[in-house]
């Protein structure tokens, strides 16, 4: 059977969650049945898990063990959400999935692309994205917007400008790698023309 699995991607403050958001809504007034998610999506575990790893005070966490929490919570995400919203026939949208572990912890942290997409690999089984849209904004763009919408700051947010900056050679990296699935769009252009281009994307793959 056809999946539908859709990603977003992008740095910090790349606009990304209310891109998904209208998008979602404009894909179910055309009469889709969609179901939007992102990590750790609601299920208790994966959000136990997710406390851990986002937790300021917990500084001494080693890269290894951040890896391997990220990919437990998606094991868990995939099995309770995300499967059982496909063999419905749903177009499902996750904010962030594999890619953001080999951005973050494969290049940010420098455990590798290689070694973080085998760990992740045991973790989703063959449960991939069809699609991946990349929301294109400079770190330092990024993080002025995170900083001054006030928003809750993360262990992860707290990092260094180098450590995003390497993130997002990360995903240049994997935009040259896996030219099929992730496409880029300008996320310094308004919200509107944003959401347009992503709607193109999926239109393109689900007719
Ligand atoms: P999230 O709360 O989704 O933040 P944002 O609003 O920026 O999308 O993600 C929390 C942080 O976790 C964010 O800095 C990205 C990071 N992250 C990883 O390092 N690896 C991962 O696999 C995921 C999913 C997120």
């Amino acid at each position: 059977m056809k999946q539908t699995f859709i990603t977003f991607e992008g740095p910090e403050g790349s606009g990304k969650t209310s891109v998904i958001k209208s998008v979602a809504a404009m894909l179910k007034e055309a009469g889709h049945d969609v179901l939007t998610t992102r990590e750790p999506g609601g299920v208790a575990i994966a959000e136990q898990i997710r406390h851990v790893m986002l937790d300021v005070d917990n500084e001494a966490m080693d890269a290894k063990t951040e890896a391997l929490l990220f990919a437990a919570s998606r094991r868990q995400h995939v099995v309770e959400v995300i499967l059982p919203a496909l063999k419905q026939g749903k177009i499902v949208i996750c904010d962030r999935y594999v890619d953001s572990s080999l951005a973050y912890q494969g290049v940010g942290r420098g455990l590798g692309i290689d070694t973080v997409f085998s760990l992740n690999q045991f973790a989703i089984g063959d449960c991939m994205q069809n699609l991946t849209l990349f929301i294109d904004v400079p770190p330092t763009t990024g993080l002025n917007r995170v900083q001054t919408n006030g928003r809750h700051m993360d262990r992860l947010d707290l990092e260094s400008l180098s450590f995003h900056e390497r993130v997002y050679k990360g995903y240049r990296t994997l935009i040259e790698r896996y030219q099929e699935r992730i496409k880029v769009i300008d996320g310094t252009q308004s919200i509107d023309e944003v959401v347009e281009k992503a709607l193109s994307h999926i239109r393109s793959i689900v007719g």
